[in-house]
């Protein structure tokens, strides 16, 4: 437990059984007032936790929201006015609080008679399983058969970098009996969450489930992102745990079109954590045009281009993390800022039945002032 003046970082319980080894609540602070030093502590306490829960911010301004994730990462130039395709292919159709840069509404039903300037607005459709590769039907998901939306982090992958932090604060929660999200590939592994929450797992912690000789292939290696590659997928299916995609669909180079080579992304495999040091796997899988691999500075990289291969080699890696123990479904309530490191963990939404309840969420984030650094740079011939 760490104490500032006038706040506290507490992490959280783990039950018997949890494997996953981070998260942290903060009590005592007001995000409509903060002071520089909390700032600094808060950042830090992100970095170190990476999930922090910042609990009763039920009254935050979002203008104060959008302030608090640009001076989480004060070098950024974001001012809140790129479409959101620049930013993250995931949220499109996201909305905008009027005056408070890149906070976005989301969630689903009923918003409220006015809604931070949205009036009388419903979500007719937030989430669904559309696309993934088969489907809960409607009968089982009414029943409370669910799944991982998409398992990612939040990064555009072209053009801007991620994010450092994402901020996002539960306005209104649905509530209802434990949902099942089920696995659905064969392994049987299910587990329970209720409704409206975020699930993450840690990159860190997947790191260091790696051998010293995998440890060694992926601090050297490193990846290349499609050119619009939210695009390229957007035919795709996705596996139903949520993480990667399954079978084909990717547009052709034609059917993507013109891009600019400047702005594509390439990235090293691990992510080193600015304050702690740690080394993060962090490979957004679905999209990855083509692996360069290697295991030390001299050598020649073997380059991937064959796109099952490419999966098979990441989700090898991923899927040591993607079990129950290791997921930790962030117990945020209403009115709580959930605050976690973009360059260290996978998140994912769950979708859950209508009957529960509407839902709003306020998510803030920016493009990253400075893009991961990996512990080996990548060569400057490639
Ligand atoms: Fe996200």
């Amino acid at each position: 437990m760490g104490s500032f003046a006038s706040w506290t970082v507490s992490p959280l319980e783990r039950k018997p059984g949890d494997k996953w080894n981070f998260g942290a609540s903060v009590t005592g602070l007001d995000l409509n007032n903060l002071a520089t030093d909390d700032m600094d502590g808060l950042r830090n306490a992100v970095w170190q936790h990476k999930v922090v829960i910042v609990k009763g911010q039920h009254k935050l301004d979002p203008k104060k929201q959008w302030d608090l994730v640009r001076q989480l990462d004060p070098e950024t130039t974001d001012e809140g006015t790129s479409p959101n395709d620049r930013r993250n292919g995931l949220l499109t159709r996201a909305r905008c609080i009027p005056g408070a840069g890149n906070v976005r509404l989301f969630g689903k039903g009923f918003q409220g008679e006015d809604h931070y300037g949205y009036k009388n607005l419903t979500i007719e459709r937030w989430l669904n399983h559309d696309w993934h590769v088969s489907p809960p039907s409607r009968e089982a998901f009414e029943s409370g058969i669910t799944r991982f939306q998409r398992w990612h982090f939040d990064a555009p992958l072209y053009g801007d970098e991620p994010t450092w932090f994402t901020c996002l604060r539960t306005v209104r929660q649905p509530s209802g009996p434990d949902l099942t999200v089920e696995w659905a590939d064969g392994s049987g592994l299910t587990m329970k969450t209720p409704p409206g929450l975020t699930a993450f797992f840690s990159s860190v912690q997947l790191y260091d489930m790696l051998s010293s000789e995998e440890k060694e292939l992926v601090d050297h290696s490193w990846v290349e992102y499609a050119p619009h590659p939210f695009k390229w997928i957007a035919q795709c299916k996705s596996r139903n745990t949520g993480l990667g995609i399954t079978g084909g669909g990717h547009l052709t180079e034609e059917e993507l079109g013109e891009y600019d080579p400047a702005a594509v992304k390439k990235y090293p495999m691990v992510w080193v954590n600015p304050l702690t040091g740690e080394k993060a796997f962090q490979v957004h899988g679905a999209c990855v045009r083509k692996l360069y691999l290697r295991k030390s500075k001299g050598e020649q990289p073997r380059i991937v281009e064959n796109i099952s291969e490419i999966h098979d080699f990441i989700l090898g890696i991923q899927h040591r993390v993607l079990k129950p123990e290791y997921i930790l479904l962030a117990p945020a309530e209403e009115g709580d800022l959930v605050i976690w490191d973009n360059y260290g963990l996978f998140h994912t939404a769950i979708d859950y039945p209508e009957k529960y309840g509407p839902r709003s969420m306020h998510k803030a984030d920016t493009g990253g002032s400075v893009g991961p650094k990996g512990p080996v740079p990548i060569p400057s011939l490639y």
